[in-house]
């Protein structure tokens, strides 16, 4: 696991986005696993600002994202195929068909869960998976206390994830309910894993995910285990854990 500090968020944000782009670089086809979330909007932004500047080339990227919302369209403002497409798709020469999330409109969850696990497959899986995490641990949508061998699979929104994300609807009643979610399984099969994290709300989180028992309790200690993890953290993230 590299743990790589940066200052602040906007220096968070630079330095993720230079992994992104080596990648980019590096390998042109690469399917790239994308998060949503606020940490990860400085990560586009400055990638969008790198493309303007002619130096990254999207036009053979493939992208998967962590999750969707249940039962809000791609045209709903807190969808996060809508946070996708104004955050990063539109500004690139990425083509939308090469662009991937969960269909969270799908009727038969089931068989779009199923679709989605095979999509992944077909791609050839994921190169780097760009993560963020939750207050309670999670990733994606991987709430607390689930079984860690899952596909993507359709879950029911903690309590604290929808406070969490309240501030994004107009009330609490809005936030839905149900998401689908790739799995943990999926996550751990990328090839590399990106996480960042900014702020000292998140530090007592991120020290439990990096340094304590690896546990459902806190769905992120899992990327223990992964074999090509770099955590991209600001100072006050890493409050509670030594770096020396
Ligand atoms: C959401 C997303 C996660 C994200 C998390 C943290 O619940 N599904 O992928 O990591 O929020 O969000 P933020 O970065 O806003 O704290």
């Amino acid at each position: 696991m590299k743990i790589i500090q940066a200052k602040d968020y906007a220096g968070m944000s630079r330095k993720a986005a230079n992994i992104v782009s080596a990648q980019i670089i590096l390998f042109p086809n690469s399917v790239i696993g994308l998060a949503t979330g606020s940490t990860p909007l400085g990560v586009y932004h400055q990638l969008v600002e790198w493309y303007r500047k002619d130096d990254l080339d999207f036009s053979k990227i493939r992208t998967v994202n962590l999750d969707e919302y249940s039962g809000l369209s791609p045209e709903h403002e807190q969808s996060y195929r809508y946070y996708m497409n104004q955050n990063l798709f539109r500004d690139v020469n990425i083509p939308m068909e090469s662009t991937h999330l969960p269909n969270g409109m799908a009727q038969d969850y089931e068989a779009e869960c199923k679709r989605y696990d095979q999509l992944i497959t077909d791609l050839g899986g994921i190169d780097l998976q760009l993560l963020g995490i939750g207050h309670n641990g999670h990733i994606g949508f991987n709430e607390p206390d689930q079984a860690f061998d899952k596909t993507t699979h359709r879950v029911i929104l903690n309590q604290r994830t929808i406070e969490a994300n309240t501030r994004f609807f107009r009330n609490k009643e809005e936030v839905p309910k149900y998401a689908l979610t790739m799995g943990i399984k999926a996550i751990m099969q990328a090839r590399k894993i990106l996480l960042v994290v900014s702020g000292a709300d998140k530090a007592e989180i991120l020290r439990r995910a990096m340094m304590g028992p690896i546990t459902p309790s806190v769905p992120a200690s899992i990327i223990q285990l992964h074999p090509d993890v770099t955590i991209v953290a600001d100072e006050a993230a890493l409050g509670r854990i030594s770096l020396s």
